[in-house]
């Protein structure tokens, strides 16, 4: 394989969720340390990383496709290099796929070793033969001051805890990421105060099971310790964590999202499904009516409360009764915006061995799919309605990618507020006043002058 000189353009195409949006930011930072600098299109770049998600099949097959397709733009430059990354990387099919289909690929690294990269295109490059670096056991040490270069200039994302231990039945990320992990309180800390000298005013503490944090450290200290030191930070003015399990969501972190004015009022929890056995199929360890209790307590102590979640319908041996306990939990609880899916087999996991003899059809589950959407849309817009003639905070993030001409902006209970344009006020906080209500977005104008925040230049750093 050609080694690559300072100069060289990268492209990294990123899948899934904002921990792999993550890791394409410390990606990117080793790429610019070497000297190499980013492409905007694939077919332009000398490297292409793919940094996978392996979450459903239908965000495997995209990888597939695009692979494929840089098969022939390969033929005309042989000196592109290709890799494979994320959590694609963990599953032993992905690497058997690409000896058959694709030879056109150079490198496939796992998730725990991106720190490696260097190291490991230097391997690549004295070999004309697919170089492959997954881990094979369970846990990994955490590593840290690794350089990043971040894709935003306002918000930054914070990785508090890797991997996950949950084993929901119908899940791959605890083989994919492995072991829970929590980085030490003062690594996390000493990260976030250097964003804030920077001048980053919104970071997202992230992790699989952010509520898991600090469990492994033996210490006591806990996720609502952590957002209490968060919130002493000076410059920081958001704080956000992604995602939580109902299961573990303390009395202690309720109360300590409630103290801490920093951290915003969105709480989204996963519920998966509304049906007790299904719940107990899936290893989630909480009932209907514990969720029920939980958001109960939460909107006790959050009046303004956003609650979001994920469902999955189709789960192997759900039945048509056991569906209808999902909606009438979606109409109880009144989802601000709910992730829905169709159950999609895993390799490897306990769920897709029962789903092979599972009676209810593929076309019986998307239309399962759809009236819990119709529902869930129905509901989502009478909630965003209320909020009409209110005033609330956003950060305006930049032109809208529907309609460049409108502004669009985030509320802390993270709903797209979309403004009139206006010049430099990308980056900024402002008060608006909400005008109109639709599914999935608000529109408003601006009122009072917004805050002199300034963008951070984006350059690499640890
Ligand atoms: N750690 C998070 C979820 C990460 S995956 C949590 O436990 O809450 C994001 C969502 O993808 C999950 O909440 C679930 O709704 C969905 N999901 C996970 N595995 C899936 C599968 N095999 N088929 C369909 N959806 C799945
Ligand atoms: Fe997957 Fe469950 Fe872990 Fe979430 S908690 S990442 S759904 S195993
Ligand atoms: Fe996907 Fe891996 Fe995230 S499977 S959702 S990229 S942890």
């Amino acid at each position: 394989m050609t080694r690559l000189a300072p100069g060289a353009k990268y492209f990294i195409y990123t899948y899934g969720c904002q921990m792999n949006e993550r890791d394409t930011e410390i990606m990117a930072g080793f790429l610019e340390e070497m000297g190499y600098e980013a492409a905007e299109r694939p077919e332009a770049a000398d490297l292409v990383l793919f940094n996978t998600c392996a979450i459903r099949e239908t965000a495997e097959q995209h990888v597939f496709g695009e692979i494929g397709r840089l098969k022939a733009v390969k033929a005309e430059r042989p000196e592109m290099v290709i890799g494979l990354c994320g959590c694609m990387a963990q599953e032993p099919e992905t690497v058997e796929w690409i000896r058959r289909h694709a030879p056109h690929v150079n490198l496939v690294f796992g998730t725990h070793n991106i720190h490696e990269l260097p190291d490991i295109l230097a391997r690549a490059a004295d070999t004309d033969q697919l170089v492959v670096d997954v881990w094979k056991s369970a846990g990994e040490e955490v590593v840290e001051n690794l350089p990043s270069r971040r894709l935003d200039g306002v918000k930054a994302w914070v990785n508090i805890i890797y991997g996950c231990d949950k084993y929901c039945t119908y899940c791959i990320v605890p083989y994919t990421r492995g072991r829970e992990r929590s980085r030490r309180p003062e690594d996390i800390l000493r990260e976030i105060r250097a964003l804030a000298l920077q001048g980053y005013k919104e970071v997202t503490l992230l992790g699989q099971n952010v509520n898991a944090y600090g469990r492994d450290l033996g210490t006591g200290y806990d996720l609502a310790d952590l957002l209490a030191d968060v919130q002493k930070i000076d410059g920081i003015r958001w704080v956000r964590y992604l995602t939580s399990h109902p299961w573990q969501f303390t009395q202690k972190l309720i109360d300590a999202v409630a103290a801490n004015d920093k951290v915003c009022e969105h709480f989204h929890l996963p519920v998966q499904s509304g049906n007790n056995r299904i719940l107990r199929k899936m290893n989630r360890h909480y009932t209907r009516e514990d969720y029920l209790d939980l958001v109960r307590r939460i909107r006790e102590a959050v009046p303004e409360a956003s609650i979001t979640t994920d469902i999955i319908v189709g789960f192997p041996g759900e039945t048509e009764e056991e569906f209808q306990d999902t909606l009438r939990l979606v109409e109880e609880v009144g989802f601000d915006n709910a992730f829905t899916f169709i159950y999609s087999p895993r390799p490897g996991t306990p769920a897709a061995v029962w789903n092979r003899r599972d009676p209810t059809s593929m076309e019986e589950k998307k239309e399962r799919l759809l009236r819990l959407n119709e529902l869930q849309y129905a509901l989502q817009r009478k909630r965003n309605e209320r909020l009409v003639g209110r005033r609330m905070e956003v950060l305006v993030e930049g032109p809208s990618k529907k309609n460049p001409a409108r502004l669009s902006a985030r509320t802390r209970t993270n709903r797209i507020v979309l403004l009139p344009h206006e010049e430099g006020l990308a980056g900024r906080f402002c008060e608006v006043e909400i005008t109109r209500a639709h599914t999935w977005y608000l529109e408003g104008r601006r009122v009072g002058e917004p805050l002199p925040e300034r963008r951070v230049p984006l350059a690499v750093h640890s």
